[in-house]
């Protein structure tokens, strides 16, 4: 800083005192030093102006009617707003009691009265720069925790950032491994099947023995099954947008369902809003989304009770990342899709598990717990979420959000 003055116009000084001519005296000893002048003539008053006009300093004069000037200054320091502001005591006592009192009550200077001009210019100045020093100093205080801030949430967002490249690349070389397994178990299945097609023609009257054959066929379409949904895991293609009525989407799936007979003794509620707008998503992998939340709500309900379909606009904040919940939120216009079911219901422990790959309580080759995950990564392509809940007896429930905005293709 060296012997640079510090340019202190501006900065604000409330006199307090009862005396026209004081007054006068300091404010024309301090205007023309460009300060900016606030008078009191009471205590009363003083405390009132001076959590408005937040002065960097005041000039309290003792005596005064009411409130003298020690009872104002207490009241000063008990006020969140005005604590931090030095007072400067001004009486024409020069008894060494007040002095202390005034320095016990917060006072940071004192300054007797006759008043002297060069006196006052002095202390005023000498105070004014120590506050003014204050203020430098906490606002770089709160700009280094405000850097700190940012500095933070950058590297919370880098660390993201490479766990979802780290992710990603496992995806990557997963989904290579992946896809090379398919397909080389996929040419010894359809060679088994082309065989035992061949001998049942050549065998026809051999009924012990076409009975074997069709077993065998059957666990062939559970391996291809398996292997469809592997490769729908691995090879989900980038989304192919257009704008699409969802109420229509899922009229089609659900009576399609309804067509396989897949609804027997499942009653099925649509309760569906007519008045939502069209909005943009892929309808080959939405169809594959619900296809697999009906499909696990028709198994968790055993053939019976009750599938429910709601459709509706929401417009409420949605926090889509509970790590970092600020930076996160957004309030854009979604369309909400919620599917409850009447089946066994998801236990506690195991909501949090049910998106992850390879998750599942269906005994083997009822389900290898791929269907949930699949519907994962879709919603969030879409910019989307999907979220379960269910208390563990009375059911499931499924919500899914769908932005109205249209968005740009993802990955
Ligand atoms: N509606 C539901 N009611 C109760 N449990 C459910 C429901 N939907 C999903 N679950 C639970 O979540 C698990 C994972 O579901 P997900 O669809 O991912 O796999 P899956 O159905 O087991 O197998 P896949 O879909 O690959 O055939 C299920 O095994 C089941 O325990
Ligand atoms: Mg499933």
């Amino acid at each position: 800083m060296g012997n640079e003055k510090t340019d202190l116009r501006g900065m604000k000084v409330l006199i307090v005192d009862d005396t026209a001519v004081n007054i006068d005296v300091l404010r024309q000893t301090l205007a023309p030093e460009g300060y900016e002048i606030s008078v009191a003539t009471s205590g009363e008053q003083a405390l009132k102006i001076a959590p408005r006009f937040v002065p960097d300093l005041i000039l309290l004069d003792i005596m005064m009617p009411g409130i003298d000037g020690f009872e104002t200054c207490r009241q000063l320091k008990c006020n969140d707003s005005t604590k931090e502001i030095p007072v400067i005591f001004i009486s024409a006592k020069n008894e060494t009691d007040d002095i202390v009192k005034g320095f016990s009550l917060g006072g940071v200077d004192y300054i007797v009265k006759p008043i002297k001009q060069a006196e006052v210019l002095a202390r005023v100045e000498t105070h004014l720069q120590l506050q003014y020093l204050k203020k430098e100093q906490e606002k770089s205080k709160l700009e280094v925790i405000k850097k700190n801030h940012q500095l933070q949430e950058s590297m919370e967002k880098l660390k993201s950032t490479q766990e979802q490249m780290i992710q990603s690349e496992k995806w990557a070389s997963l989904g290579c491994l992946t896809s090379g397994i398919c397909h080389e178990v996929l040419n010894p299945i359809n060679i088994i099947s082309c065989h035992t097609q061949a001998l049942a023609m050549e065998r026809e009257n051999d009924s012990e023995l076409i009975k074997d054959l069709d077993s065998i066929q059957e666990e062939i379409q559970k391996i291809e099954r398996i292997i469809e949904k592997l490769e729908h895991f691995v090879n989900q293609e980038g989304l192919v947008l257009t704008k699409n009525d969802i109420n229509s989407q899922l009229t089609t799936i659900l009576d399609d369902l309804d067509k396989e007979g897949r609804f027997k003794r499942i009653s099925v509620i649509r309760e569906f809003n007519l008045d939502l707008p069209k909005i943009g998503f892929d309808r080959k992998l939405l169809r594959q989304v619900f296809q697999n939340i009906f499909h696990n709500a028709i198994c968790a309900m055993n053939q019976e009770g009750t599938l429910t379909i709601k459709t509706e606009e929401s417009s409420k904040e949605i926090n889509i990342n509970s790590k970092s919940p600020s930076s996160n939120i957004r309030e854009e216009n979604f369309v909400r899709i919620t599917v409850s079911d009447t089946g066994h219901g998801i236990e506690k422990g195991q909501l949090s598990k049910i998106f992850n790959p390879f998750f599942t309580t269906k005994p083997p080759g009822q389900g290898i717990g791929l269907g949930l995950s699949v519907c994962y990564s879709i919603i969030q392509k879409h910019g989307g979420i999907i979220k379960a809940e269910s208390d563990g007896s009375a059911g499931a429930k499924f919500v899914l959000y769908l932005p109205m905005i249209s968005i740009a293709p993802v990955g």
